[in-house]
């Protein structure tokens, strides 16, 4: 069966917990980054048919964000308001040492039912690091941190007695009890080119910015490679971001698109812009998660609009299987209205998308 037809595909939400909305414009956005505001968020999610939500870290101001809560103990609190969502939480190895977060996620792990998963990011805001007084690294000894980060966390939670000699961890016949339930999934955030090489090695899931199909499809290709160069013995899961702007025309879709960008707020988004330029842009291959956005991509945090999520429920949800056959696992969403859009996305989006897959599903079987 084809990779189409094998699966349904998960649908993820940008939790709101930084303040300012996921777009770097003036354009009123029906959205806070409260508690209240997102559990009853969470809540509709949930009931609307989305698997995950993925929360985002942020240490420090920037960019259109001013406050931020912080995402581990925003995602169980989302968690307890919950009963079926899996809630992803981000983090950033520097600031967390991976005893830290292995203990916490086993112990949010065991309080929740097992629904906890983690987002091992690895920092694009260089000033974020500097006001909290933790190292820069180069952007490829982010990545060889990260993976040992996630290596150290796995073994914690799987193994009785765990023991690392590493370059940036050591472990000691450490013992987490109690451990998760069932296995906390390991997510990643990036593109580049240590990105991609780190998920063909050790992560569960593979993130990336928004995209085309064709530019999905070309790192999902290298990903299965390097699976097996390395030897990996899971297939790495794949999501991809966008921002969905559902309207019931076209015109209304693209019109509220026009207006982001008309009213994007020109210096935050250069701000932005430069910092990236440290981040994804910088890696040494120069395939980061920011290489080949325009400014216009850039008010969108993750180049969202890039993905073309933008239309009809029809368009959308043909799209969404576009990027299905080019190898996602997942789609990602953010929006300007969240509860608004999320509730309207479960209703008139998903039922397309799981009508089209039970198609494709058929023509499979009938080809076979
Ligand atoms: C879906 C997604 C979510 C991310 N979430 C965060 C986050 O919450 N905090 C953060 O500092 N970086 C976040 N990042 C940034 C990445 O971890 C990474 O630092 C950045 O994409 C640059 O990576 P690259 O140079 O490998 O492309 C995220 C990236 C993606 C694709």
């Amino acid at each position: 069966m084809s990779q189409t037809a094998a699966e349904p595909l998960k649908f993820a939400y940008w939790v709101p917990n930084v303040s300012g909305g996921l777009v770097i414009s003036s354009i009123e956005q029906r959205t806070s980054w409260d508690i209240d505001y997102n559990r009853k968020l969470a809540q509709i999610a949930e009931a609307s048919g989305f698997d995950y939500a993925l929360s985002q870290i942020r240490f420090t101001a920037g960019y259109g964000a001013d406050s931020q809560h912080e995402s581990v103990s925003f995602s169980h609190a989302l968690l307890a308001a919950t009963e079926k969502l899996r809630v992803i939480a981000a983090v950033l190895p520097g600031p967390w040492h991976p005893a830290l977060l292995a203990k916490q996620i086993a112990t949010i792990s065991q309080l929740t039912n097992g629904r906890v998963d983690v987002n091992v990011v690895s920092g694009w805001f260089r000033g974020e690091f500097a006001a909290i007084g933790e190292p820069w690294l180069d952007h490829d000894e982010r990545y060889r941190r990260s993976e040992e980060f996630i290596r150290a966390i796995r073994g914690i939670w799987t193994e009785e007695s765990f023991n690392l000699r590493g370059d940036f961890y050591r472990f000691n016949d450490y013992a987490v009890k109690p451990k998760p339930i069932g296995q906390p999934q390991v997510f990643q955030g990036g593109s580049s080119r240590a990105a991609r090489d780190m998920a063909a090695r050790v992560s569960d899931w593979y993130f990336t910015n928004g995209n085309t199909p064709e530019g999905l499809r070309a790192q999902v290709d290298d990903i299965r490679t390097k699976e097996k160069t390395f030897g990996k013995s899971w297939r790495t899961k794949v999501g991809i971001n966008s921002f969905g702007i559902v309207r019931e025309t076209e015109q209304e879709a693209k019109a509220v698109l026009n207006e982001i960008i008309e009213k994007a707020i020109p210096q935050a988004v250069q701000g932005f812009h430069h910092e990236v330029q440290n981040a994804g842009n910088a890696s040494p291959e120069r395939e980061g998660n920011w290489a080949k956005s325009t400014l216009e991509d850039l008010v969108q945090y993750n180049d969202g609009f890039r993905s073309n999520l933008i239309g009809t429920p029809e368009q959308v949800a043909e799209r969404i299987i576009g990027l299905k056959r080019a190898g996602a696992d997942l789609i990602l969403l953010g929006f300007l209205h969240f509860q608004e859009e999320v509730e309207y996305f479960g209703k008139h989006v998903l039922p397309l998308v799981r009508e089209l897959e039970a198609n494709e599903a058929q023509a499979s079987i009938a080809a076979e």
